[in-house]
């Protein structure tokens, strides 16, 4: 079986323009969803996916304010930060850019996000409000995994999901969005036994551990969807471009999958989608609309 890709790029746009549409028609009478980032410290990574948020946001209409910080920062600057965006009317949804300096606080800072506004999905209230199944703002990748799932038409009820990863942005949301959905949930991580066997036994395998191709060709059971939630920037050699790849063999497990995601090019436009699409829920909440 040659597997077909999830294009999770025209799925983004689909999901974005639709955003748009709905913002169109609120702004008639009413303001502009708006997000309130911060971003500490000057690590390159960080800055690009910041500038490609705001960029999504003024695409669709949501009015972003940055709030850019020195490496120095103390947390309790931070927090006056938070606090101001928090106090602000106009603001609906508040993201702080991880990771944060070594100096400052994360915990802390992340606790000060009023949940109502924790467009991230990464307090504890939104967190259990998730595993409780009432959920309020999800975190963005695995949201955005569901959305390609759903929009793939792909069955989940029932069915043996695997998931490799256990961190708290994908992997432990992850498997709480697909047990809500019905699937048979198999968390596993580095000290999993067995784990190419585990693997093998996924009708739908996620997996989001930042090894580079970690997963193998003979892990996929025939027919399973692979999700690959990780982006790593491989060196080819001296004066060769860098080549990004995910933490499986797209390659090798194409030839067994039925649905994969590419890298680049799958997973990692949802997850920005996703962030407009909790800038807007709560502009909708907070609105009244
Ligand atoms: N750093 C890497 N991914 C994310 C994310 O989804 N949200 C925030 N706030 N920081 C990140």
């Amino acid at each position: 079986m040659v597997a077909r890709n999830i294009d999770g790029k025209k799925w983004s746009a689909t999901v974005q323009e639709e955003i748009r549409q709905k913002i169109a028609e609120i702004t008639k009478s009413h303001r502009p969803p708006g997000l309130g980032v911060i971003l500490v410290g000057d690590d390159p990574a960080s800055r690009i996916y910041v500038t490609r948020k705001e960029e999504a946001c003024q695409k669709v209409g949501i009015h972003s304010v940055e709030i850019t910080l020195p490496a120095s920062t103390t947390t309790e600057e931070v927090l006056a930060h938070v606090k101001q965006l928090a106090d602000d009317e106009a603001i609906d949804g508040i993201l702080v850019q991880d990771p944060l300096p070594a100096g400052v606080d994360t915990r802390q800072v992340l606790l000060a996000i009023p949940p109502e506004k924790d467009v991230d999905g990464f307090h504890p209230d939104n967190v259990g409000r998730l595993s409780l199944g009432y959920p309020r703002f999800v975190a963005c990748t695995p949201a955005g995994v569901m959305e390609l799932l759903h929009r793939e038409n792909v069955t989940i009820r029932g069915k043996r999901a695997v998931i490799v990863g256990r961190s708290n942005i994908v992997g432990k949301p992850m498997g709480m969005l697909l047990l809500a959905e019905d699937a048979t949930v198999i968390q596993c991580h580095s000290r999993t036994e067995c784990l190419p066997v585990v693997c093998s036994s996924a009708d739908i395998l996620v997996v989001a551990t930042g090894r580079p191709e970690m997963v193998r060709g003979s892990w996929i059971k025939p027919g399973a969807v692979v999700i690959d939630v990780g982006i790593s920037r491989i060196s080819q050699g001296e004066g060769k471009k860098d080549k990004l790849v995910g933490d499986v063999c797209y390659a090798e497990a194409a030839e067994r999958a039925s649905l994969i995601t590419p890298v680049p090019g799958g997973v990692g436009p949802m997850t920005i989608a996703m962030l407009l699409k909790n800038s807007l829920h709560s502009a909708l909440w907070r609105l009244g609309l």
